[in-house]
């Protein structure tokens, strides 16, 4: 059983996550149960998917248990499930239904108010110092330049959470983490030509790569974050040179 849910910033809550699977494992201890993320972590649905049928599953189950569950985000997810199966055609594979149509969620709701409401004001026993703002949430990193790589969830069922890994290893191996040099990163939601994903993009050149594997991905590094060359092979987008400008 795969357990999917969703992420929607960088630092998945993976220890929640874990507890939901734990749960569902408590109930079901013959079977294996996985966590995956649609976005912004690993395992991707995918990867799980892989992992269980690694593990010898001919069944699946995938459990949406998002809220609320985008109409759309689920047909999607039907999609990459039946893509998956295109190459493991001995697996059959079940999607559930979104949590929304569960008759307990009502019961769940009620309980969660009770406890809402008998909870204390805020105000009272604040945290010690709890108005400060770290100084770093004010500060620019210095970088030459800025890579916005897509982990939207179709980037990311197509492997983004692999690769965000690998450029890390990359940039730290060839000291661009840091300094002047430092090629500064940030992981995203969808930046809209899904079907070329994996995406990343590199400012200030405005180049738009896709069909990215781990190998792309180490030489974008050394060929164009530091020889500063456009890798034709996966670029998907270069900007034309600005003519309409006159010299300074
Ligand atoms: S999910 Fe990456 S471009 Fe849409």
């Amino acid at each position: 059983m795969v357990v999917l849910t969703r992420s929607g910033y960088s630092n998945a809550p993976q220890s929640q996550l874990d507890r939901m699977v734990a749960m569902v494992q408590a109930r079901h201890p013959a079977l294996l149960v996985l966590g995956a993320w649609v976005d912004q972590a690993a395992p991707s649905l995918p990867e799980a998917l892989s992992a269980c049928a690694a593990a010898g599953a001919q069944r699946v189950l995938v459990l949406p248990i998002f809220l609320p569950t985008d109409a759309n985000l689920h047909t999607w997810l039907a999609k990459v499930i039946r893509r998956w199966q295109e190459g493991h055609t001995s697996v059959a594979v079940t999607l559930g239904e979104s949590l929304v149509e569960t008759p307990a969620l009502a019961e769940a709701l009620n309980q969660a108010v009770a406890q809402a409401s008998t909870a204390p004001d805020l105000r009272e026993s604040p945290p010690t110092n709890w108005e400060h703002d770290p100084a770093g949430w004010s500060h620019i990193p210095a970088h030459q330049q800025h890579v916005l790589l897509c982990r939207g969830p179709r980037c990311n069922a197509l492997g983004a959470g692999a690769l965000a890994a690998h450029l890390a290893g990359c940039l730290t191996a060839h000291g661009l983490r840091g300094g002047d040099e430092r090629v500064l990163v940030a992981q995203t939601g969808c930046l809209y030509p899904c079907n070329l994903g994996p995406v990343l993009v590199v400012y200030p050149a405005g180049v738009w790569y896709g069909g990215l594997d781990e190998a792309a991905i180490s030489q974008i590094v050394t060929q164009h974050f530091i020889d500063g060359e456009v890798v034709e092979a996966h670029a998907r987008l270069v900007p034309a040179p600005d003519t309409t400008r006159s010299p300074a």
